[in-house]
């Protein structure tokens, strides 16, 4: 790709691209298949990769940037990567542990951001049923989360992390915990597409100097079915979406993608096929949209949360909005 694409600048200095590639398979492509199109990215000038240990496939991922690296494709102060703590690796000492393990596999010194995936220490098998709970899992605490923030913190001293994340936060819980945090997280990752589009929360964070990674930026076409409910928007079918793909002449996905970017947040979608991550990157470099149309696009919000996490939910919870406070 010849024209690069597009920087932000963190609360902490460091630039990072306007737009990634999300890495998570949605139990539907395997490793093999992410890594092809990490290298197929990588390539094409991706430079931000949204890692976790959860996705199952960061040593295969390791492959391709060691190789990018070897080959002379990218040198390591070029990419921003990104991984993430899963939730059964909150306790004590269990986030180094976690993060060493996911350095190993990336073939890293350290990782560009690293995230708090979930605000709890819910464990789910991955694959399982919408329907399975963990009988251990609990309510969120500020305290435990400070305890594994912490650790979070040391990682950083030690350079192993350049900045912190924490992800599927709400304003509540980060009014708990932010006034007790040394190092304050640079980027906040949360869903985010013109049907949900978390106004509150991104301004909240706008404000605090914290940049938004918006996951499922297109809606996630093909999340997995225990992420799927009756009465779920298409985004790329709302009327808002639809006619800027239209006056665009391109497809609605790639007006969420710029809508996006437009708005100030940091996109990761998703895709094993190169027409599509290709046609990704390049939305967001040319043919901005409108002043109206970003303005028409406020209007497609139907607050339609896509990955309500009920699977974290514990005894005593009565729905997945208990978890969104
Ligand atoms: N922090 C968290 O808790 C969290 C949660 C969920 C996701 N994430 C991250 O966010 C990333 C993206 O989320 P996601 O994959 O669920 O949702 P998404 O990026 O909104 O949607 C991905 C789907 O969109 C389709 N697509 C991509 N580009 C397209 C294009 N140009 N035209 C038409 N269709 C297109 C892809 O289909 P094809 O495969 O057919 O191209 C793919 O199935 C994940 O990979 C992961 O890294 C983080």
């Amino acid at each position: 790709m010849e024209t690069a694409v597009p920087y932000f600048t963190l609360g902490t200095g460091q630039k990072i691209p306007c737009i990634g590639m999300g890495t998570f398979g949605s139990d539907k492509y395997g490793s093999e298949e992410v890594a092809a199109a990490v290298a197929g990215a990588l390539r094409f000038g991706y430079r931000l990769f949204d890692c976790a240990s959860v996705y199952g496939n960061e040593d295969r991922i390791g492959q391709i940037f060691n190789e990018a690296f070897t080959e002379g494709i990218v040198k390591r102060e070029e990419l921003f990567v990104t991984s993430k703590v899963w939730n059964n690796m909150h306790g004590r000492g269990d986030v180094l542990l976690s993060l060493a393990k996911t350095l190993k596999d990336l073939q890293l010194d350290y990782v560009d951001a690293y995230f708090v995936h979930w605000p709890y220490p819910n464990y789910h098998a991955p694959g399982c049923d919408g329907d399975s709970r963990n009988p251990d899992s609990v309510p969120f605490s500020a305290d435990r989360f400070m305890a594994t923030w912490t650790q979070m913190e040391r990682a950083a001293d030690m350079g192993l992390v350049k900045n912190l994340g924490m992800s599927n936060m709400t304003i509540t819980k980060l009014e708990a915990v932010l006034p007790r945090c040394r190092i304050k997280p640079a980027l906040i990752e949360m869903e985010q597409h013109p049907s949900f589009q978390q106004q509150e929360l991104f301004d909240y964070c706008t404000a605090k100097g914290i940049t938004v990674i918006a996951y499922c930026p297109i809606g996630s076409p093909n999340r997995p079915e225990r992420d799927k409910t009756p009465g779920d928007v298409i985004d790329t079918e709302l009327p808002e979406v639809s006619a800027a793909a239209k006056a665009h002449n391109i497809h609605p996905a790639l007006v969420c993608l710029k809508w996006a970017v437009q708005r100030g947040s940091i996109p990761i979608p998703f895709s094993v096929h190169a027409r599509n991550y290709e046609s990704n990157l390049r939305a967001v470099i040319e043919d901005p949209l409108t002043g109206a149309e970003m303005e028409s696009i406020k209007k497609a919000e139907r607050n339609c949360r896509l990955v309500k996490g009920q699977v974290f939910l514990w005894p005593g919870a009565k729905g997945w909005e208990d978890l969104w406070d």
